[in-house]
């Protein structure tokens, strides 16, 4: 087997040394850390248990990955369109692997250079999105991955009632041969309908939330009809939990946790990602909801209202430095950004001779993109640094399944420790479950009664403030 890259952190900018004023000083990264390793210390103690099943990741030669791969080949085999039907944990996931390891314009390729179905990811319920992907995919030669957790969110059972009617009234009893459901064994509608009408399943365990299921089931269907090497980004995962297993100075998340605490701690409210690579800027979405679902809470363990969390903001190098760089380099001093660096791309381009008379443009010639890039980046790095902006930089040697899978776990694991420093918990989403909920009941689901009369009383909106 190849000898892994490892992806690695530069906070070399988050400090004393090279930030004037903004940057935090030796003393105050130290303390920080030995709070984080007792963050560790909790979140280690809890492995596997409760919410934290996540961190069993699933081993390369576990049975799940052969069936998998085997109902991956299948699918490719008799379908031309995988449709995921899913939102939120149960699309994120699938749509950053999707656009990092894929070919940028998969759907566009022709068959033979594709190599497998096309492939579309529905995580919104916009009446025009839904009658449009009808517009272009042959039912009949379309898998529909049904993807939920819980078998109860409005959006997907939706958007699955709308699907399963038209492939009964097209096709009958071989319906069933076109969905395949991801959700859990345990509980939830889905499992239920799954048994009903006799479709394929695959399960997500019970301690593994939406936003931390890329792992699963949840993420590893839709990379394997799609030919990513799904071994690979579950080695990659475990590569890093190993690296991540000693609570000291070396381990990456540990220290990206204790900075992003410290940065919190000195009102630095909103976390900006910024990868230069077209290739992950889903990841950034997908770090978004990771980060900004896990770590908002109103109260902490204890039950006293706190009111935390860091803003996500997802950002594209270069694209961004020519609309959000502005503001994060001369606007207000409440941000870390972090960028993610690819040292490899899988392709390089040369830019072509042909202005020797223009010398503004001229002296690009020769060099290739990816130097353009780097030094873009290496720029924007110097331009923040010098106007005292907190920002860091996580390198991926190059994007590839094993490196993908780090990044995910290095999130994951940074998250968990940021929800111990914080004494929050940051497995579960009690806002986002009440705005489920006030979905439920405006639409009359049964026992939500308690809920609409809420809503019916909640002060009505005064025609005066809509002009
Ligand atoms: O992270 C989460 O838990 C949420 O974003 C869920 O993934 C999202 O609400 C969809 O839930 P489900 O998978 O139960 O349909």
């Amino acid at each position: 087997m190849a000898k892994a890259q490892p992806i690695r952190l530069d906070y070399n900018n988050m400090t004393a040394d090279l930030l004037d004023n903004q940057g935090f000083s030796k003393e105050q990264i130290s303390n920080t850390l030995k709070q984080a390793k007792q963050a560790h210390t909790q979140v280690e103690a809890k492995r596997g248990q409760g919410m934290q099943g996540w961190m069993n990741i699933i081993s390369p030669k576990d049975e799940v990955v052969a069936s998998l791969l085997a109902a991956a080949k299948e699918i490719r085999q008799k379908f031309d369109y995988f449709v995921v039907l899913g939102i939120g944990g149960s699309a994120l996931g699938p749509l950053a692997a999707f656009q990092a390891l894929c070919h940028f314009r998969h759907n566009e390729l022709p068959k033979a250079k594709r190599r497998a179905p096309k492939f579309y990811v529905e995580e919104n319920i916009d009446p025009e999105r839904m009658a449009s992907l009808l517009d272009v995919i042959d039912i009949k030669k379309t898998m529909f991955n049904v993807i939920s957790k819980s078998g109860s969110t409005s959006e997907t059972m939706s958007q699955y009632l709308i699907i399963i009617d038209i492939l009964k009234r097209e096709l009958g009893e071989k319906a069933k041969e076109h969905i395949i459901v991801t959700t859990s064994k345990t509980s939830g509608s889905l499992i239920k309908i799954a048994e009903k009408e006799g479709f394929k399943a695959f399960y997500i365990p019970d301690g593994v939330g939406g936003r931390f299921s890329q792992l699963s089931p949840v993420g590893l269907l839709p990379a394997a009809v799609l030919r990513v090497d799904i071994k690979g980004l579950l080695a990659g995962a475990i590569y890093m939990d190993k690296r991540c297993k000693n609570a000291n100075e070396r381990n990456p998340a540990l220290v990206n946790a204790a900075l992003s605490y410290l940065s919190i701690k000195n009102g630095k409210n909103i976390s900006v990602i910024m990868p230069y690579a077209d290739s992950l800027r889903l990841m950034g979405d997908w770090y978004c909801q990771l980060w900004g679902e896990s770590l908002g809470k109103a109260r902490n363990n204890k039950g006293e209202v706190v009111n935390v969390g860091q803003t996500p903001v997802g950002a594209l190098g270069v694209t961004d430095q020519h609309s959000q760089v502005q503001l994060y380099a001369e606007g207000p001093y409440d941000k870390v950004i972090t960028f993610i660096e690819v040292e490899n791309y899988r392709k390089e381009v040369v830019i072509s001779a042909g202005l020797q008379d223009v010398p503004s443009v001229n002296f690009l010639c020769g060099h290739t993109l990816n130097e353009l890039i780097k030094a873009e980046l290496h720029a924007t790095e110097y331009a923040l640094t010098k106007s005292g902006k907190l920002n860091r930089k996580i390198i991926l040697p190059m994007v590839n399944a094993h490196t993908l899978g780090q990044l995910l776990m290095f999130f994951m694991l940074e998250t968990a420790y940021m929800g111990a420093l914080l004494n929050i918990d940051a497995f579960n989403q009690p806002g986002v479950e009440e705005g489920k909920n006030a979905a439920y009941a405006l639409l009359g689901r049964p026992g939500y009664q308690e809920k609409a009369r809420a809503l019916a009383q909640a002060a009505a909106k005064k025609e005066q403030y809509i002009i």
